[in-house]
């Protein structure tokens, strides 16, 4: 595949207008003077952040925070943004979930070159869907995605849906010892079994945060999972909340009732009616509290559950013609490729392959082809002992059923295959190209947990 001239960012005078000036601010997300190119400009650099009381976290940031920036844009229309990488690394950014064509999906070698220090790359496609979406990088994504580099990216609604607070809650576990300096983002024997877990939980980039919500309202929560490894069992004690949509994606507003597993990836939209000013709320995965919500006193009085959110324009699988195809996750036995430098571990692996990160040319050998406009049911089968939140790029899926729980079909880009567990999904393949399918525990992911999908 061929990718335009490298963009040098040699010559681009007028790039420091904006942000700059005011002190000389270094990061900034901002409007470009000229328009004419981008709606806006993001920065990867490095940035020491503290996430231990006194220490400090030599982290990698988008916009100046990490979790990066949040980037908000409205279902429909068109979202330019100029990434400028500031890292001494080659990067590049995915927009994980978003409906768009391959070339702007962000996949190194698949859909562009990447992004070489100093250098950027306009990202440019419209959002079709709204709902809660994120970016990160898709390369050396344990180091990259480990040090900071995820962000939100919320597409709203075309039209009011009544909720009046919206707030976002990034959730991440960070690699870092007790100084604050990063730990191994990868340990072999975890990449083998679950995954290398981050040590200390943050929402928004703090170790159990209070949050202050306005008591009596209904306010719409929006919880990422950032995270490289960690499937949060969610839970809110005592809470009136219902689930509004699931990785960016409505549904039939329900109860959230005792917990939802919210794998590494995936996002799930809550309204909570904020309980009388004084009282507070933990939010918790399992039996660890992630944040407090406290209800602050607010003169707006009480406030209404909004209706169902607008369906997202998602084609609907014809099942009856639908073609199945057949996908199995194992783990491919302790198998090390090899043990020099740069060599990659391979523990997993889809349909007996696993993907090799070092191997610039294996998407070049899709584990499936698919006819474009088709539909087709997909069967996933887990033989491991240890789940897998398997994503698909490009395109959007409707989860049908399962051998282990019951399903309120719905659409996703992510789905939290459990432990052995076989579940059937189905798409329409209308959007062609060559699509990454990935486990998104990203251990599982550079040890094998990946492959391509074509549409022709
Ligand atoms: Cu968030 Cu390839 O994915
Ligand atoms: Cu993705
Ligand atoms: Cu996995």
């Amino acid at each position: 595949m061929l990718f335009s001239r490298r963009q040098m960012l040699i010559g681009l005078a007028g790039l420091g207008v904006v942000g700059l000036g005011a002190g000389g601010v270094r990061y900034w997300l901002g409007r470009p003077e000229n328009v004419a190119t981008h709606d806006y400009e993001l920065i990867a650099a490095p940035l020491d952040i503290e996430l231990v009381p006194g220490q400090t976290t030599s982290a990698w940031a988008y916009g100046g925070q990490a979790p990066g920036v949040e980037l908000r844009c409205r279902q429909g229309e068109r979202l330019r943004v100029r990434f400028i990488n500031q890292l001494d690394v080659p990067t590049t950014i995915h927009w994980h979930g978003i409906r768009l064509p391959l070339a702007m999906d962000g996949v190194p070698y698949v859909s562009q070159a990447p992004v070489l220090p100093g250098e950027y790359f306009d990202y440019n496609f419209i959002t079709p869907d709204a709902g809660s979406f994120w970016y990160h990088p898709h390369v050396a994504s344990g180091e990259q995605l480990g040090r900071g580099l995820v962000g939100a990216l919320i597409v709203e609604e075309r039209e009011p849906t009544g909720f009046i607070h919206d707030h976002t809650l990034n959730l991440k576990s960070w690699h870092i010892d007790e100084q604050g300096a990063f730990t191994d983002f990868s340990v072999p024997r975890e990449a083998a079994r679950g995954g290398t877990p981050g040590r200390l939980s943050t929402v928004n980039g703090k170790h159990a945060p209070t949050l202050d919500l306005p008591a009596g309202q209904v306010v719409r929560l929006r919880l990422i999972n950032l995270d490289n490894t960690l499937t949060y069992r969610l839970n809110l004690p005592g809470a009136d909340a219902r689930i509004y949509a699931l990785d960016g994606n409505p549904v039939e507003p329900r109860p959230l009732g005792k917990e939802y597993w919210l794998g590494p990836g995936m996002r799930i939209e809550l309204g909570l009616k904020v309980p009388a000013a004084g009282n507070e709320l933990s939010l918790r995965n399992g039996p660890l509290r992630l944040a407090t919500l406290r209800a602050r006193p607010n003169a707006e009085g009480a406030g209404e559950w909004p209706p169902a959110l607008p369906a997202n324009p998602v084609a609907e699988p014809d099942l009856a013609n639908a073609e199945t195809v057949k996908f199995n996750f194992e783990w491919a036995g302790a198998v090390s490729v090899g043990l020099d430098q740069g060599a990659a571990h391979s523990f997993w692996q889809i349909n007996g392959q696993a993907w090799d990160i070092n191997d610039k040319t294996c998407a070049d050998r899709p584990i499936a082809r698919l006819q474009l406009g088709k539909s087709y049911i997909i069967e996933l089968r887990n033989l491991s002992q240890y789940q897998h939140p398997i994503h698909l790029h490009g395109m959007t899926f409707k989860v049908l059923a399962s051998d282990r729980k019951s399903i309120i079909p719905y659409f996703t880009d992510t789905y939290l295959l459990g432990k052995n567990e076989r579940a059937r999904v189905a798409l329409v393949a209308d959007n062609p190209g060559v699509w990454m399918f990935h486990c998104h525990v990203i251990d599982h992911m550079e040890t094998g947990l990946m492959a391509s999908i074509e549409v022709v």
